[in-house]
């Protein structure tokens, strides 16, 4: 039994993730020459993109990790509504930050866990996501970097899943509805 035969369509292919990857690569490795560049990667759903777009970068850069709850909820203009479950190992102050995402839908924990880094003294934090869903966004953020603009439908594949499986799946796809029903 193949993953595959769970994909309903395919919405970004190999091909297009790919070409996409290696032209976001090369324009951070432009906008950041000469800077002090870390690629902070929010897991686990943007391990695939962060290890591709950090071989597609040709400066300098460090990378480092993060796991962060989003408590999601009405009020999402509030902040603490996120949650650090697993911090950076390295200090910011004087880094140029660059979150990489794997997709901003609400955009709700990204506009919360912004403004708790730039209290590090980094000297720039901006975001790099594969995907975007602006249809449904509800705190006023927007990506610097972005792939694809994707509809209201719930995708997985390249890092994204569905209950845990499918983020091996080299391309994004929305999953046949009988899935969810099982
Ligand atoms: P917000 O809403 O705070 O959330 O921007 C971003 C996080 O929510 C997850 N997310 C998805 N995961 N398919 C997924 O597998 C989707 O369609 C989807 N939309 C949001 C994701 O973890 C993202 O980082
Ligand atoms: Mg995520």
């Amino acid at each position: 039994m193949s993953m595959h035969d769970d994909i309903k369509t395919v919405l970004v292919s190999e091909e297009e993730l790919k070409a996409k990857v290696a032209q976001l690569g090369a324009q951070i490795s432009k906008d950041y020459e000469g800077k002090n560049l870390v690629l902070v990667s929010i897991l686990k759903g943007s391990v695939v993109f962060m290890a591709d777009l950090m071989r597609a970068v040709s400066i300098p850069c460090s990378i480092d990790f993060m796991v962060v709850s989003s408590y999601g909820g009405s009020n999402t203009t509030t902040s603490g509504l996120v949650k650090i479950i697993k911090d950076l190992d390295g200090d910011l102050s004087g880094k140029d930050v660059l979150i990489v995402e794997d997709i901003l839908d609400t955009g709700v924990t990204l506009s919360n866990l912004v403004p708790m880094l730039k209290m590090r003294n980094p000297n720039s934090v901006k975001i790099c996501t594969i995907l975007d869903k602006p249809s449904r966004r509800k705190a006023a953020i927007q990506p610097d970097y972005e792939g694809f603009q994707v509809p209201d439908e719930f995708v997985v594949g390249y890092g994204l899943d569905y209950d845990e499986k499918y983020r091996n799946l080299p391309y994004v796809g929305v999953l046949k509805p009988e899935i969810y029903e099982k």
